[in-house]
């Protein structure tokens, strides 16, 4: 059975190694170490099939206007290969969201693929009047509301982003 669960104390390592191996690099690993030493993480899920954790997902707050005014970014998602096109992510960042939602946190943005984050309620965020600093981000950035009224301006993630 798959669980999703929020990381407990000592998954780092099995975490650093699901997001390596996901991404074939150690980029997004050294974030996710980065935000979590920063005590930057508002939000870590894993998900574990049994006993092994298969993935994780990282929420950090991000700015608007430069304020913190309770919204996170989503990322990095990650998923062990073989376990890929299973639901596994999908499973976790629904799981994610109800935390959010049950945490009280104000909305989610995420840089992805529009067809995947569509159907968690994601919307272009240029739709929002909420824009990012990656020049090119285009369609894949996306913005989900979680309480009303929605901020407009300029989305800043975590310095670790780089
Ligand atoms: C992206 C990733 C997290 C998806 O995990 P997953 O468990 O395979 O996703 P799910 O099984 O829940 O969902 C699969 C569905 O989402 C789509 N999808 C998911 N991520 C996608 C992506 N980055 N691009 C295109 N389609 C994607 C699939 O096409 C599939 O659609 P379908 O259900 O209509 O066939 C996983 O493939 C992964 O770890 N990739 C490497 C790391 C990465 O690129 N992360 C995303 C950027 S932060």
């Amino acid at each position: 059975m798959l669980i999703c669960r929020t990381e407990r104390p000592g998954d780092g390592d099995e975490i650093d190694e699901v997001v390596y191996t996901a991404f074939g690099r150690e980029d997004e690993a050294d974030l996710v170490w980065d935000l979590r030493e920063q005590g930057a993480i508002s939000l870590s899920q894993v998900a574990e099939y049994e006993g092994a954790i298969i993935g994780h997902l990282a929420m950090s707050p991000v700015l608007i206007n430069g304020e913190d005014i309770g919204w996170l970014g989503l990322a990095p998602v990650s998923v062990w290969p073989d376990c890929q096109r299973q639901g596994v992510a999908t499973a976790m960042i629904h799981a994610a969201l109800d935390s959010a939602n049950e945490l009280d946190w104000a909305g989610v943005v995420v840089l992805g693929d529009p067809a995947f984050y569509r159907r968690f309620g994601f919307k272009p965020a240029q739709e929002l009047d909420l824009k990012c600093t990656y020049p090119n981000a285009g369609e894949h950035f996306m913005a989900l509301a979680l309480k009303q009224p929605a901020p407009t301006g300029l989305v800043t993630y975590h310095p670790a982003f780089g």
